[in-house]
């Protein structure tokens, strides 16, 4: 019996930031746990990031395999070098382009301006695929520092780049990567390349996230949700207009996670391990958390956390003292701007028998947090997926969200509770619901825990929902 031999799809995924390597947010935990998903479907998925100074050459196992290659950047060349390793536990390639004047730094991003770093590492990204013998049917371009990519494409005399279609994922439009004009040629670009680019300019400025909106095959973003949002002004960013221009090649994806690594049965970072079965121990570990953030150890009193970048986004402006009033404690872990770490260690100042402000970046207390806390908040102004809601459920803390974004998509009140407006009184009410329905009434609390740990998070979906978007991009 002859085999048919179904032909691989060849993907190549440029990002920002790839967790564990090197991640900030939301979009370096996708771009970690999104691939080996779509290794198990038979994709060649290849991954690539810049090589900043923070990442861990020997952890890591990083390995070079090209020196000194000149990459003809603008009227200028820049020499890189390109690393090569494995996405930790997985056969899934990453490559890292080594260009110190740009990544040398211990951040993913610099203070001030990022438009030139990104666009040179697109540019790069795209040079060395002879070089590594890589022939990609898809660019899966991430977030706008990725986004000038179908525009280079576009504008390409390489012969070895014709006919490469490209998917954009819009994780967050309100990070623009709004550039001056002169930065273009540092991706052999110019003002004239492109229609959009010459449109786009008229303002003084290139917009990366409206060009790639514009001009890739395919445009998705991380929900359903977010996508009806973003084609209206109010959650638009300036870029509602574009948006619907593009409404026939838009799609909506909801992000999965990482259901190995945040699994409260196996996790190492957490003092007490349980499962739905035995969720009777989850408490244990609130105890010791309680106890290491100096808050009164209580396990009747339900613990609210937080985990989250601490920007204007997330709605931080709705945490206010009068939640003091209720009979709680809450635990707020996180890094962001500046008014909002001061607004909640103030709270933490006030009220330490109540508040717990930990301002820093820490994977470990995270996770604490998750299997230590009884509710999970996220009172986002808007959210185009949000992965801590999905956390939370798996780890049986109910989230209590606004309905906004993949919130909305994945939040119902068989799992949580759901305000609608961006209201203070509303975030009061809700929390206060949660409370009562932990401290009276145990049986239902239980099915709204056991209920969320069995939603399916895993990215099995998800991963099927990309590969049809690859196919119809390699359709256009
Ligand atoms: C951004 C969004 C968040 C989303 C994440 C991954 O961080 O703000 O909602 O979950 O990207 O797509």
């Amino acid at each position: 019996m002859s085999r048919i031999k179904i032909k691989k799809i060849k993907i190549w995924m440029p990002s920002a930031e790839v967790a564990p390597f090197a991640k900030v947010g939301g979009l370096g935990d996708v771009a970690g746990s999104l691939p080996p998903a779509l290794k198990k479907l038979n994709c060649d998925i290849r991954l690539i990031m810049p090589l900043y100074g923070l990442i861990d050459r020997e952890k890591y196992k990083l390995k070079k395999i090209y020196e000194n290659l000149e990459v003809p950047s603008g009227r200028c060349l820049i020499k890189v070098d390109i690393w090569e390793s494995f996405l930790p536990g997985t056969r899934v390639p990453i490559y890292f382009i080594d260009a110190p004047e740009y990544f040398k730094f211990n951040t993913v991003y610099a203070r001030g301006d990022n438009s030139e770093r990104f666009l040179f590492f697109s540019f790069a990204s795209l040079y060395i695929l002879p070089i590594i013998g890589f022939n990609p049917d898809v660019v899966h371009c991430q977030d706008s520092h990725t986004a000038m990519i179908p525009d280079i494409l576009k504008n390409t005399d390489f012969e070895f780049l014709r006919g490469i279609k490209t998917v954009f994922t819009i994780h967050n439009l309100n990070y623009q990567g709004v550039s001056e004009i002169e930065v273009l040629s540092t991706g052999n670009l110019h003002v004239n390349s492109l229609k959009t680019l010459s449109e786009d300019a008229k303002n003084g400025d290139i917009n990366y996230m409206m060009q790639g909106i514009l001009n890739a095959d395919i445009v998705n973003t991380v929900s359903e949700k977010y996508v009806q949002e973003i084609m209206t002004s109010t959650y638009g960013a300036g870029l509602d207009k574009e948006v619907r221009k593009r409404k026939k090649d838009l799609y909506g994806v909801l992000n999965g996670i990482d259901v190995d690594f945040f699994d409260p049965a196996k996790d190492k970072f957490i003092f007490k391990n349980y499962s739905i079965n035995s969720l009777g121990q989850k408490y244990k570990n609130k105890l010791i958390l309680q106890k290491k953030l100096g808050l009164p150890q209580d396990k009747d009193r339900p613990l609210v956390g937080l985990v989250s970048r601490l920007v204007w986004q997330k709605g931080l402006e709705l945490i206010t003292e009068k939640l003091s009033d209720l009979d709680c404690q809450f635990v707020f872990l996180g890094t962001g701007k500046h008014e909002y770490e001061e607004h909640l260690k103030g709270l933490n100042k006030k009220f330490p028998r109540k508040f717990s402000a930990q301002i820093k970046f820490d994977l470990e207390l995270a996770q604490q947090i998750y299997a230590g806390s009884d509710m999970f908040l996220m009172p986002s102004r808007f959210e185009p997926c949000g992965l801590g809601q999905m956390i939370a459920m798996r780890y049986g803390s109910v989230p209590v969200v606004r309905a906004t974004g993949g919130l909305a998509d994945t939040v119902d009140s068989k799992v949580g509770f759901v305000f609608k407006d961006i209201s203070k009184q509303e975030l009061f009410d809700s929390l206060q619901e949660a409370i009562d329905i932990f401290c009276n009434h145990p049986g239902k609390w239980r099915k709204m825990q056991v209920a969320g740990m069995k939603r399916d998070f895993s990215w099995k979906k998800s991963a099927k929902e990309y590969v049809k978007l690859y196919k119809k991009a390699m359709k256009k």
